[in-house]
């Protein structure tokens, strides 16, 4: 009999973190539930294939975890966007404020080949802020951007009209 997944099953919400009144959905347990994960992998992985990315860039750090194995999944490259001050040669930067406080993020110049489809990804969409930089980024080094996508969407904050490409969200929040 083969076991159904709910995704949601694997996500704990924890209260007042990191500030009073902010609800954080944590991923720590859908990574350390192997099944879970993999679901998590598969689902993205058929979600994003339709817009036929070269690379796919995930946004430090929690993207990270999602873009590498799902690159291996699709047979693509992976791009680093990285938090400032972490990446060697030219780079460009952008900062944008956070659901709590502001942040840098930044990309090697020579990141990405010219005309090149890159698909975004990262872990949850809130505000939207990082993903828009992201996007602007990437956009600024001279990818593509058909689409962004990511495991968690925080509907209630909008996030999505804050961003100039479709977002692929396996689950909702409101
Ligand atoms: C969280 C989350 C997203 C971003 C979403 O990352 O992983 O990247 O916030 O928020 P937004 O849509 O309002 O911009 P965070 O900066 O907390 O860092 P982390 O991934 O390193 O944990
Ligand atoms: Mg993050």
């Amino acid at each position: 009999m083969t076991e159904t997944i709910n995704l949601k099953d694997h996500i704990r919400s924890i209260p007042d973190f990191p500030k009073p009144g902010i609800l954080f959905y944590d991923i720590s347990t859908l990574l350390a539930h192997a099944k879970a994960w993999h679901e998590t992998i598969e689902q993205m992985a058929a979600a994003l294939k339709p817009h036929k990315p070269d690379l796919l860039a995930g946004i430090e750090s929690r993207g990270f975890l999602l873009a590498a194995p799902l690159a291996l999944a699709l047979g693509t490259g992976f791009v680093m966007l990285r938090k400032k001050g972490k990446l060697p040669g030219i780079t460009v930067r952008h900062t944008y404020a956070l659901e709590y406080g502001t942040d840098t993020i930044e990309i090697q110049s020579d990141a990405v080949e010219a005309g090149k489809r890159v698909v975004l990804v990262d872990d949850l969409l809130a505000t939207g802020g990082t993903m828009a930089a992201a996007v602007t980024l990437l956009q600024q080094v001279g990818a593509v951007v058909p689409a962004a996508a990511c495991i968690i969407e925080l509907t209630f904050l909008e996030g999505r009209k804050r961003l100039p490409v479709p977002v692929e969200a396996l689950l909702q929040y409101d």
